[in-house]
Order: C-alpha cells, then sequence, then structure tokens
C-alpha cells in the first residue's frame, strides 16, 4: 500500500495512512466548510468563487491522470460534489480515494476493463454499459460536477424534479433553446455585485 499511495502522500493530498491486520485508513486535512454539495444553492457561493472552486478540481484532476509523480496515475472513480471538500478559504480539495485506481504509468493501454462502480447521476453511461475505464469517466463526472455548479442544484435534486439526472435535463433544456433556465436563478441577477 505505501508504494502505491507514495505520490499522493509526496503531493501533500493524504496526511497518512494505516494498513493493519486488512484495516486500511486514509487520513486527510479536516477542510472546515465540509463538501461542495452543502453549497450548491448558496448565494455565499459567488461566481468567481465558483470558478475558483471549478479550476482547482481541474487542477487535481489533471495531477491525477496526468501521472503522479511520474510513476502511476489515478483514475478516481467517484467524482462528486459531495466528494469535493472546502478549506475556510473556499480552496478546494478532491476527498474520497475509496474508490481510486491507481494504474501503473507505463500501461500499454488506456482503458482498463472494470465493473463499472460510482455514484448514479454522475458515472459515465460508456464506462457504466462497456466496463471500459477511461480517465475521461472521470472527466464525464467533473462535467456534472461543472453543471451542478452552473445551476445551483444536485444532479439528485434534478431527478427528483424532472425524472431524469442533470445530463439529460441540459441536454433538453439546450434542444428546447432554453439556455439560461439552467443558470441559477439567485446569482444570475447578483453576477455584477458579487465580484
Ligand atoms: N477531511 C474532511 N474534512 C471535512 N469534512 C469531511 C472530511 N472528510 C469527509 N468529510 C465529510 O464527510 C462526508 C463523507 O466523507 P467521504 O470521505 O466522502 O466518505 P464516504 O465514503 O462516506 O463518501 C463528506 O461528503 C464530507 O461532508
Ligand atoms: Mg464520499
Amino acid at each position: 500500500m505505501e508504494m502505491e499511495l507514495k505520490p499522493l502522500l509526496q503531493s501533500d493530498w493524504i496526511q497518512g495512512y494505516c494498513d493493519e491486520n486488512d484495516e486500511k485508513v486514509l487520513i486527510y486535512e479536516y477542510l472546515s466548510k465540509g463538501s461542495l454539495d452543502r453549497y450548491l444553492n448558496d448565494t455565499s457561493l459567488t461566481w468567481v468563487k465558483r470558478l475558483n472552486i471549478c479550476i482547482d478540481v481541474a487542477r487535481a484532476l489533471d495531477f491525477l491522470h496526468g501521472g503522479v509523480g511520474k510513476q502511476a496515475k489515478v483514475i478516481h472513480r467517484d467524482i462528486k460534489t459531495e466528494n469535493i471538500l472546502l478549506k475556510n478559504d473556499w480552496k478546494a480539495k478532491l476527498a474520497d480515494f475509496g474508490l481510486s485506481l491507481i494504474c501503473s504509468i507505463n500501461q500499454e493501454t488506456d482503458y482498463i476493463i472494470d465493473h463499472a462502480c460510482g455514484t448514479r447521476g454522475y458515472v459515465d453511461p460508456l464506462y457504466r454499459q462497456s466496463g471500459f475505464l477511461t480517465i475521461e469517466s472521470d472527466i464525464y463526472s467533473f462535467g456534472v460536477v461543472l453543471f451542478e455548479i452552473l445551476c445551483g442544484r444536485s444532479t439528485f435534486a434534478i431527478h427528483k424534479h424532472e425524472g431524469h439526472y442533470l445530463p439529460d435535463f441540459i441536454k433538453n433544456k439546450f434542444e428546447e433553446g432554453k439556455h439560461a433556465e439552467v443558470v441559477l436563478n439567485k446569482s444570475r441577477n447578483k453576477s455584477c455585485r458579487n465580484r
């Protein structure tokens, strides 16, 4: 486990770990604001803060996918707003590496055949149907997160009210030419004042 986690430990991603008697524990820094899902509809999360969170998560994914420490790349497999934690200053960090897969960087193929896992509403349908896991599977889930940040509603809330998850909701709205309806209302009117 130490060899596998070494790149993440070096990068300060994980503070420590325990691997004793089949007990595997990862230790993260305590991030006082908790997870992003709690703030989706919160107007204190301004457009600038929302954008910075998107950038933080994009950088984190680029780091994981690009070959952490040039030794192994990491596919997170459970990208969602519940697994994005916020520091007191709104800096975002990816968390919950419980489902992550660490693959050797010199692997010849760019996919892994896998039993599809992750969270409904976020999982890449291609991966769910075929079992072919690639770094793009994380990117699909990241896309859902980006839309949640833009809409101010979770993919679950959309599913509850519309009967389908966020990607289909967005697709339908675009096809109907109702682009503006997907944007969080409260912030839409305040975008200039919130800078
Ligand atoms: N380091 C942390 N700092 C602050 N809150 C945390 C931290 N780790 C987890 N949490 C809170 O606990 C929730 C569940 O943690 P997570 O690691 O995602 O475990 P699970 O496997 O149950 O999803 C997160 O969505 C977040 O709200
Ligand atoms: Mg989690």
